[in-house]
């Protein structure tokens, strides 16, 4: 058994507490608000996770002293906004080697920094590994089959997440490419909402498809230039995490595009799915990043372009499709030219 503090009393890190618990681990979460924190302490319910009930054994606290005191592992669950702040909070009692799984989502706007690089310039002295895939809370915290990759620096360190981590629901692979698994979870919000903006203009499953496909072809080529692996992005936190964010209901980035497509502004919909959507300060980031690699992104740039210069979503459709044309993939070699 070891014992485990959860920092984010959000959907994700309440949902991983209820499976942490589940696997015979002590939980603690750390809320940032004392009202959160009362509030999931008196009703045991999260009001994003439905019935699903929490543990009365797992604690619930505002001191972050003590959600990080003797823990064997810290889960960093923060929306990706919160994550350098809440990790300077963490130093004063974070012990020297202390093992971190951030399990949050994006790339900072004004450093263009994974999470897992901010929190290790943070927390120099702590032990950074980050736990991502195609893995809804809501379905998690129901039991429903789910796999993610735990990604170390260290074999030993990403066997030893996934050992915590694993169980007859929660199938756990380890990957050495923390760099790919981190631009494939932040960036695949953005093609998210790319796809929602289609469903809410009406377009069907075609589209959908070609977002997907054509939109982890970006991705691959900005986390491949950005040291990150082919494999990665071809697997559970890639392609995988694309997929269930295009077409899941529970994806608050899609359905942020959802209410984009049918004519709201980007501070409407924000407003209106009332979580953070990261893909909008990720769209931001990966523009940065496609102009520093100098990596071709249409689909990002088309984002950008809705969501911050005013071009209508159906202009941006246009744009996309009329393109220069173009092989499908460049690395291919014709028998004839
Ligand atoms: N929800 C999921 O299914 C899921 C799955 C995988 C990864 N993630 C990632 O996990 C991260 C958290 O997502 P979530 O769904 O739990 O988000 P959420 O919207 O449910 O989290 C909101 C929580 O953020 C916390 N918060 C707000 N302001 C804060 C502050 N200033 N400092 C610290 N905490 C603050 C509050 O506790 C609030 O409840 C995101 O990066 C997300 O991409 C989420």
């Amino acid at each position: 058994m070891a014992s485990v503090g959860i920092i984010g009393s959000g959907t994700w890190g309440t949902a991983l507490g209820i499976l942490l618990y589940g696997n015979g681990h002590q939980v603690e979460i750390w809320s940032a608000f004392d009202s959160e924190a009362e509030a999931l302490r008196s009703t045991r319910l999260h009001p994003n996770l439905g019935e699903v009930k929490i543990p009365k054994e797992i604690g619930i606290t505002t001191d972050l002293k003590s959600a990080m005191e003797e823990k064997d592992l810290l889960v960093l669950a923060v929306p990706s906004v919160f994550a350098r702040e809440t990790a300077r909070k963490m130093k004063p009692w974070l012990k020297k080697g202390q093992l971190i799984t951030n399990v949050a989502k994006g790339i900072e706007e004004d450093t263009l920094m994974t999470l897992s690089q901010q929190i290790e310039e943070e927390l120099p002295e702590a032990e950074v590994t980050v736990l991502s895939g195609p893995s809804h809370a809501e379905e998690v915290s129901r039991g429903l089959p789910t796999t993610c990759v735990a990604g170390a620096h260290k074999k030993e360190t990403a066997e030893y997440v996934q050992s915590l981590f694993m169980s007859q629901v929660f199938r756990v692979y380890t990957s050495p490419d923390m760099q790919g698994i981190e631009v494939g979870g932040a960036l695949k919000n953005v093609i998210a909402l790319a796809a929602g903006i289609a469903d809410g203009l009406g377009f069907g499953d075609n589209t959908k498809a070609a977002l997907i496909t054509r939109g982890i072809a970006e991705i691959t080529r900005l986390g491949m230039a950005m040291g990150g692996k082919m494999e990665t992005f071809a697997g559970l936190t890639g392609i995988g995490d694309l997929i269930v964010t295009c077409a899941s209901m529970h994806s608050r980035n899609r359905r942020a595009g959802i209410l984009i497509g049918q004519g709201l502004s980007m501070e409407e919909a924000m407003k209106e799915v009332k979580m953070v959507v990261e893909g909008v300060y990720s769209a931001k980031a990966a523009l940065a990043l496609s102009k520093k690699y100098n990596v071709s992104m249409p689909i990002v740039e088309q984002v950008n372009a809705v969501l911050f210069d005013s071009v209508s979503a159906r202009e941006a459709v246009t744009e996309l499709m009329l393109r220069d044309r173009r092989a499908e993939n460049s690395g291919l070699v014709w028998e004839q030219e």
